[in-house]
């Protein structure tokens, strides 16, 4: 019996042992920069887990997807995170991508005549959409990207809490109300989001997208029908 490690290890040091063999292999293959990254991920929480819209934006950042290959920058927010009114679009364009901003392009310059049409600022609303990447050549995106992001934007609701949130365009409606219906036949009705995470239901109003507005003037007559039922019911809030 040995009465020391020390002497344990000089007795095998005598004997002749220079090398002690790991449990686990080393992975050589291994560098520096994948051993930092999978450091790193141990630092992100779940979604389950996030309450806070700093942590949801780690945690996309991390998430696997082929889009990010192709865009240059996460598009979360921007705005106001104690508003009650969320403003959701479909994904990043150009302009969007290189800023790392929602709704910065032309259509985002119409979306703020919009608001100011109706005595609101950008900076007081929570703008959000569906996509944190731009989709390559702007295209529209699937209905695969659409419910691969979906619990990003359902956390984002959660962690706003808005008290109204106005849909903008066929994907935001399509992955908060769940519906095919088109906006012709959505618009002009108040519907209720719900969730098993929120205490109470969020009214919900859907539009036409500003840039569709851009293309098709003659729908800005019901675009501003709608924005009028948003301004009352902001007014009642
Ligand atoms: N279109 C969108 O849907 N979102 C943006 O951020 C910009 C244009």
């Amino acid at each position: 019996m040995f009465q020391s490690n020390k002497e344990y290890i000089d007795f095998l040091i005598q004997s002749g042992v220079h090398t002690f063999l790991k449990e686990t292999p080393n992975n050589l293959l291994e560098t520096q920069e994948l051993k930092e990254k999978s450091l790193i991920k141990k630092d992100i929480k779940e979604l389950g887990e996030i309450n806070e819209i700093k942590e949801l934006i780690s945690l996309i950042s991390n998430h696997q997807s082929t889009l990010q290959k192709t865009a240059k920058k996460l598009v979360l927010y921007d705005g106001d995170l104690q508003s009650n009114l969320m403003i959701i679009g479909e994904a990043p364009g150009q302009e969007e991508d290189e800023q790392g901003i929602p709704f910065v392009g032309r259509a985002g310059q119409l979306l703020n005549k919009m608001l100011s049409a109706i005595k609101l600022e950008r900076k007081n609303v929570y703008i959000t959409n569906v996509l944190p990447w731009r989709p390559p050549q702007n295209r529209t995106p699937t209905d695969q990207e659409i419910l691969d992001f979906l619990p990003f934007l359902q956390k984002q609701i959660e962690i706003i809490k808005p008290k109204i949130i106005y849909l903008l365009g066929t994907t935001a409606t399509k992955a908060i109300l769940s519906t095919p219906l088109s906006l012709g036949k959505l618009r002009g009705k108040w519907y209720e989001y719900k969730s098993v995470n929120l205490d109470a239901p969020i009214n919900v109003l859907v539009s036409y997208h500003p840039a569709f507005l851009l293309r098709s003037p003659n729908y800005k007559k019901d675009a501003w029908s709608d924005l009028q039922m948003l301004e009352k019911k902001i007014n009642e809030n």
